[in-house]
């Protein structure tokens, strides 16, 4: 199956299309598709607004992720706007500005959510949901991963997500838990209409 991976963001395709390797699916980029704006306040508005888009314009299956990072101590800020944390440009500025505003708190508490949908030209959508629990660390470790990995270490964990590789991070991350309930559900072909996997 050809299937459009609607994300511009490096990071996530090399995770999705890891993930989904199994499936043998022909991962496709978006080849100068423009996305929408992200208006949605909820993770899955945001995902349907991208998926629903690209499967449009493309024809085809569209996957898009939508995810973000909950602050336990700024009441779930960043979340859904994640990616324009402080209106800072790129992830290492981003990961500054959290790190300014955690400065000197003592909850450290953190949650990644990563909603996954999966949309078909037909108007029909598939949801996955996954989460990680950790915490926030009070300077970067790690090189790899993307946004704000180096901050995170997940629960049980010592390492952060940016000290993991790709692999180890998938078996434990929110959009690896999103991305293998989509993956278990497409395992013995296209599953019946009305899926809708939370994780
Ligand atoms: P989106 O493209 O609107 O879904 O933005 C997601 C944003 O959330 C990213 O730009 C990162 O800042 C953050 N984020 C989501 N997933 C991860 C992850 O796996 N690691 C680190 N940051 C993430």
């Amino acid at each position: 199956m050809r299937v459009v991976v609607a994300t511009g963001n490096a990071g996530k395709v090399r995770e999705i299309a890891e993930a989904l390797s199994e499936l043998g699916w022909q991962l496709e980029g978006l080849n100068g598709l423009t996305l929408p704006e992200e208006t949605g306040t909820t993770y899955e508005e945001n995902a349907a607004l991208k998926a629903c888009a690209a499967a449009l314009a493309k024809g085809l299956p569209a996957l898009a992720d939508d995810s973000g990072l909950e602050v336990a101590a700024l009441d779930g800020q960043p979340g859904v706007y994640s990616a324009r944390f402080g209106n800072r440009p790129n992830d290492t500025e981003r990961n500054l500005y959290l790190l300014e505003k955690m400065r000197g708190v003592q909850d450290r508490r953190a949650k990644f959510v990563s909603v996954v949908m999966l949309a078909y030209p037909d108007g029909h959508v598939e949801t996955y949901r996954g989460e990680l629990t950790g915490t926030l660390l009070e300077g970067p470790r790690g090189e790899n991963g993307f946004g704000y990995d180096p901050l995170f270490v997940p629960d049980g964990e010592t390492r952060t997500l940016a000290e993991m590789t790709v692999a180890e991070k998938r078996t434990i991350s929110h959009r690896g838990r999103a991305l293998a309930a989509l993956l278990a559900t497409h395992r013995n072909g296209p599953p019946p209409r009305e899926t809708v996997r939370t994780e």
